[in-house]
């Protein structure tokens, strides 16, 4: 009966105001095409809350300034990128291992992800992303399928920077350097040799564009820097703990393989949010005021320090602005000293000042 009442009212108010004003942010909704671009009607039952647009993609801080350092911006990150749910193994079996997204790189890229998180290791002669250790039921796709998506990407979106972060399990020799090749990569690679060992600031985002270094990779397998150029991401970065140890209230700590937060002689920070077993109906809330407090928590422990990096599960879900709105929130205060990019005035002295700082 509520249900109907909710119902009779919704329409008689579509009618009142007209059918053809798409719904913001926050507002009650039937179905996706009811909301804004960018946005689509979600129910999040973990934080209580009717079916309401939110938001599914993040805003490019470049739009607004594209002059800083690239470790003065924050990017939206998906953990387990490839991770997706509903789909077939490769090898065509089902997928028996947990999921963590629920669309494809290319449509991830599209909603403003710039951050991916992949699993790579060796399986049946050649190079896979399993979540877990490979098998017919775990191994989602070959790395090289990804990493043509992601090639496609950037050669039709010339002013965008892509970041891949690999667990990296492969010990083939020369195996990543092989896939990257063929998949088409070379061409956009930033050489780890231009990463700052010291704390220092990045390339600035114009820079990396100019020279078409506008993918950057790290790996976790510390010989691959050496061996292959691959950048070993604990020499240029800091990570909370990830799944549930990352996601208690009012501590940041940093995990094993990284140097404490505040270690300013890596500069770029991560803040992972995301439980340890992947859970699609609790993320909308994970993903919501929970995220916004521990980024919070996280800067502070990174010694004021914003993160460069949000990785969360099922991006798209929140109970309103979720994890694009955090993005906004650290771009806000990293680009424009305001507090979310989405409301910042760019002004003009910001310009003049970049401006000098480049002549
Ligand atoms: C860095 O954080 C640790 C806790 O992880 C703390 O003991 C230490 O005092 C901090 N160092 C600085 C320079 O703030
Ligand atoms: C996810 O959360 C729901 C709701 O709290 C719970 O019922 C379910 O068991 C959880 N699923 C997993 C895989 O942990």
């Amino acid at each position: 009966m509520k249900k109907i009442i909710f119902a009779a009212t919704l329409c008689a108010a579509a009618f009142l105001f007209g059918f053809s004003t798409a719904l913001k942010e926050g507002q009650t909704c039937f179905s996706n095409k009811d909301c804004d671009s960018g946005r689509h009607c979600e129910i999040c039952r973990a934080a209580g809350v009717q079916p309401r647009c939110t938001r599914t993609q993040a805003i490019s801080p470049t739009s607004k300034v594209k002059g800083l350092a690239f470790n003065r911006y924050s990017w939206l990150t998906t953990h387990n990128a490839y991770a997706r749910t509903g789909v077939k193994s490769g090898t065509g079996f089902v997928i028996l291992a947990p999921t963590n997204q629920e669309d494809s790189i290319t449509s991830q890229l599209h909603n403003g992800v710039r951050g991916l998180m992949l699993d790579t290791y060796d399986f049946n002669n050649n190079i896979w992303l399993c979540h877990g250790q490979c098998n017919d039921f775990t191994a989602f796709q070959l790395a090289i399928n990804v990493l043509k998506e992601i090639k496609v990407f950037l050669e039709e979106n010339p002013s965008e920077i892509v970041t891949i972060i690999l667990e990296d399990h492969v010990t083939s020799p020369n195996g990543l350097t092989k896939v990257f090749d063929a998949a088409g990569l070379r061409q956009f690679w930033f050489p780890a040799s231009r990463m700052p060992k010291d704390g220092g600031d990045w390339p600035t985002f114009d820079d990396m564009l100019q020279n078409n270094q506008r993918l950057v990779v790290f790996t976790s397998d510390p010989s691959k820097e050496a061996l292959e150029g691959i950048a070993y991401q604990w020499s240029y970065m800091v990570e909370n703990q990830y799944g549930n140890g990352g996601m208690i209230p009012g501590l940041c700590p940093n995990r094993a393989e990284s140097a404490a937060m505040n270690t300013t002689s890596r500069s770029l920070v991560l803040v992972n949010y995301f439980q340890s077993r992947p859970n699609k109906t609790e993320a909308c809330r994970d993903n919501s005021a929970p995220l916004l407090s521990m980024v919070n928590t996280c800067y502070e422990a990174a010694g004021y320090r914003w993160s460069n990096f949000v990785a969360v599960d099922f991006y798209k879900r929140s109970d309103g602005g979720g994890a694009p709105e955090a993005v906004d929130v650290i771009n806000g205060h990293l680009v424009g000293g305001c507090g979310n990019i989405a409301f910042c005035k760019v002004s003009l002295y910001l310009y003049l000042s970049l401006y000098l700082s480049l002549l």
